[in-house]
């Protein structure tokens, strides 16, 4: 069990999947957590279960890939709980599953606007608060970010850009306290997994699956659980990374 009493975490795409159990874990572990999402119904209901449990977080409706909201979340971070100690930037979607040249502009400019764009706004506004006494900033890529993914250009894009933007503002940052570094989950049994797997070839999962070392699909708290020992005190002299965890789909 990792301590995270009196610090004040942002888990985005905190609602549902590898977000909500990362809120649940948060939270656990003695953290304030606000929980933001677009999904307001399920956003609440994560805050409702963590105040069941015994802890301590609000619910932010927020579309990361709008600047004013990304602002507004890390002021309530701010305004309700005092400080912004963790960031889990980790609100994404699948996007089109299609030939390149059949993924569209508009599909485009979606899913970058929020795979890529909204990590890179959520962390402007988070530096700005952290870096007068520090912080950690985690970021979800995928396995999409690190080798090509037939029929999913712009996630895989996306997702590479989530690595590199990682990369970079850790060098910048690290000066002022500030770890940032990126996950990268391989097939994980959450709503967005089921979505691509309709939208994909039939068979197209189970070969991902059969290509997985461990042969099956995580759980979305085995991937929290990364991005929670990530922002603890026990990876204080991890930043710049990006960690697989992806059952070896990737080795
Ligand atoms: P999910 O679909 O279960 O949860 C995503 C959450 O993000 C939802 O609550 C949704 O409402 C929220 N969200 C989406 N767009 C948003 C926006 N613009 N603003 C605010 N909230 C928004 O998906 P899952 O699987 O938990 O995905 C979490 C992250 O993990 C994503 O970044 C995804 O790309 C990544 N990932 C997932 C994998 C999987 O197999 N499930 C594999 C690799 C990466």
């Amino acid at each position: 069990m990792f301590d995270l009493q009196g610090k004040v975490a942002i888990v985005t795409g905190g609602a549902a999947g590898i977000g909500r159990a990362a809120a649940i874990q948060f939270a656990r572990a003695g953290a304030s957590v606000v929980v933001a999402d677009w999904s307001v119904e399920a956003g609440q209901g994560v805050v409702a279960e963590i105040g069941r449990a015994g802890g301590d977080a609000c619910f932010q409706r927020v579309d990361v890939s709008r600047d004013d909201d990304c602002a507004a979340m890390v002021g309530v971070a701010l305004d309700r709980f005092g400080s912004l100690d963790i960031a889990f930037n980790n609100a994404g979607v699948s996007g089109p599953v299609s030939r390149t040249e059949d993924q569209g502009l508009e599909n485009w400019h979606k899913v970058i606007g929020v795979n890529l764009t909204g990590v890179f706004q959520c962390m402007v506004h988070e530096l700005r608060a952290m870096k007068a006494r520090g912080g950690v900033i985690v970021n979800t890529s995928s396995v999409a970010g690190v080798k090509g993914a037939p029929y999913s250009a712009a996630y895989s894009a996306s997702k590479h850009g989530v690595i590199g933007l990682t990369r970079s503002a850790a060098r910048e940052y690290g000066k002022h306290g500030v770890r940032i570094n990126a996950i990268c989950p391989g097939v994980t049994s959450t709503a967005m997994a089921d979505e691509i797997a309709a939208g994909s070839a039939p068979g197209a999962s189970a070969a991902l699956l059969a290509a997985t070392a461990l042969r099956r699909a995580a759980t979305p708290d085995e991937v929290a659980e990364l991005a929670v020992w990530l922002c603890s005190e026990k990876a204080s002299f991890v930043t710049g990374a990006h960690y697989m965890v992806d059952g070896g789909l990737t080795t």
